[in-house]
């Protein structure tokens, strides 16, 4: 493996990425590039203040360091993607083509794309839903994301690019916070927990939604990134999921092991993103071409989510 550009790489799954590639490359391969500063533990990176939409600058990052590998996990979510709809469209739609073409143009190797349970609707089956089916996403975040999907399909096609993603479940993780997500309620209820807080949840307690713990979301993301690509049947499309649940399931898992913990219920413009996501999806075409299983089921994920944000609060 080779010089790897992290974009986005100050986001949720950036920070927990970092990392990783850190122990397999060494800091000096890992570039990081975000529209924000970087934290203080990442300043000794290669790293560079890109906006994903300045295709000028992101090309110079490529050529200046060499980069064989994209990670691209740039992008606007859900909820801060219907705040600003715009803003969402040029960042997730033209950065992820912006990294495309210039991916092509300057010959990198891989380039791994995440794509989201977002890409779903009410048009699509509730339960057990398969890599192929109907997706008429009505979130600017959707939208994009299916376009991006579609997008690393025809680049692979069309140029032979090596582009992969997986559809990730709502992420669950006590490092770095989410940041506008639909799902981030269930990573704020930990935080109110660990306070020992109430929590006003603003999606309705009897939602289920797709979910992962952030390390099954990390092993998985290299899992792909490491196939066989002759193994590969989809390429920036795969369902993974680990464990659904409801905000009021959540809530008295939690509860078993923080007593006295409660949360009330005030849906708010949220509630309407998630309202047409599935249940359930089904991950066997992961499993099957390139070995994806979740290790963490909702009780396990609980108890180190607590134990670890305990250890933080102190
Ligand atoms: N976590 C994302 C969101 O809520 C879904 O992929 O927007």
């Amino acid at each position: 493996m080779g010089t790897t550009l992290i974009t986005g790489a100050y986001g949720q799954v950036g920070q927990e990425l970092v990392p990783i590639l850190t122990r397999r490359l060494g800091r000096e391969k890992v570039v990081l590039a975000d529209i924000a500063s970087p934290p203080e533990r990442f300043r000794d990176y290669p790293n560079h203040r890109l906006d994903v939409t300045d295709r000028a600058t992101l090309e110079k990052v490529i050529s200046e360091h060499g980069v064989d590998h994209i990670f691209h996990l740039a992008a606007i979510l859900s909820a801060s993607g219907e705040k600003n709809p715009a803003r969402a469209f040029m960042t997730n739609a033209i950065g992820t083509h912006n990294i495309l073409e210039a991916a092509r143009e300057l010959s990198v190797k891989k380039v791994m794309i995440p794509s989201t349970i977002g890409v779903f609707s009410r048009e699509t089956p509730r339960r057990n839903v398969p890599v192929n089916t109907i997706m008429k996403p009505r979130t600017m975040y959707g939208i994009t994301k299916v376009t991006g999907e579609m997008l690393g399909n025809y680049y692979f096609q069309k140029f032979g690019l090596d582009v992969r993603g997986v559809r990730f479940p709502g992420l669950i993780s006590y490092s770095a916070p989410p940041g506008g997500g639909t799902t981030d309620y269930s990573v704020e209820m930990f935080h109110y927990a660990v306070r020992k807080e109430k929590y006003a949840c603003y999606i309705d307690r009897n939602t289920v939604l797709p979910m992962m713990y952030m390390p099954d979301a990390m092993k998985a993301m290299m899992a792909l990134f490491d196939a066989d690509i002759n193994r590969l049947r989809f390429h920036s499309d795969y369902n993974i999921s680990a464990f659904s649940f409801s905000p009021l399931q959540l809530e008295e898992v939690i509860r078993k092991r923080v007593p006295g913990f409660t949360v009330t219920y005030a849906p708010d413009y949220r509630q309407e993103i998630a309202s047409e996501w599935p249940e359930t999806i089904d991950s066997s075409d992961a499993a099957r071409d390139w070995g994806f299983r979740a290790e963490y089921d909702l009780d396990s994920m609980v108890d180190d989510m607590l134990m670890n944000l305990t250890k933080k609060e102190r």
